[in-house]
């Protein structure tokens, strides 16, 4: 029998990055808020969150993942807590994907590569109904986001275009919440 604590150590002794406990406790609780009926989820890894997404709403689950493994893996995940019909799998580049895609989602979970989520962020925002959500991990990425010091080290880019990324959320959604919450939490509305 599958359990999300199983999968969860699975995760950590696999050194697959999933959402932590804290970030995972928001989630659900933003999920009752908005009451999603459709979501779409970047990173979709071992199928974790894409559990929790589906367990906690009434939504049909799209996720994007780019690791053939983690998506093979992620199929059996959703297989095992018989929640495949709920749940559209596709495999491939998160930014080829999105601009192709043609529904409207009322709540993004943005957790796929941190470098990417300004490139993403026009695109996810189009792909929002009115007052639909973008809930985005990770943003403060280790503290080095949030710290006013100008990054030295290999993750500059991410750093310096997350800093853009919150900016730019600001300017474009009518409500944006940042939270410290595990890696650091953005809940903005369109
Ligand atoms: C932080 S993990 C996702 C964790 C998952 N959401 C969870 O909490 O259970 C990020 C995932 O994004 C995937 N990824 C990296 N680049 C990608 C891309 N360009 N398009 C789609 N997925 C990508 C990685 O393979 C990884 O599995």
């Amino acid at each position: 029998m599958e359990t999300l604590k199983k999968l969860r150590i699975y995760a950590k002794d696999n050194f697959i990055p999933i959402l932590q406990e804290q970030t995972e406790d928001v989630l659900i609780k933003t999920l009752k808020v908005v009451n999603p009926k459709n979501v779409l989820e970047i990173g979709t890894a071992i199928g974790y969150s894409g559990s929790i997404i589906v367990q906690n709403s009434n939504a049909h689950l799209t996720t994007i993942e780019l690791d053939k493994n983690r998506y093979e893996f992620a199929k059996t995940t959703f297989k095992n807590f018989n929640i495949s019909s709920n749940v559209t799998q596709i495999l491939g580049d998160a930014n080829e994907i999105i601009v192709n895609l043609q529904e409207k989602f009322d709540f993004i979970f943005l957790d796929g590569p941190k470098g990417q989520y300004l490139k993403q962020l026009p695109i996810l925002y189009n792909l929002l109904n009115e007052n639909g959500v973008l809930f985005a991990d990770n943003i403060y990425y280790h503290g080095w986001v949030n710290n006013n010091e100008y990054p030295k080290h290999k993750h500059r880019t991410a750093i310096l275009r997350l800093r853009k990324f919150i900016e730019e959320s600001k300017n474009i959604f009518k409500d944006c919440q940042f939270l410290n919450d595990g890696d650091g939490i953005m809940i903005a509305k369109k």
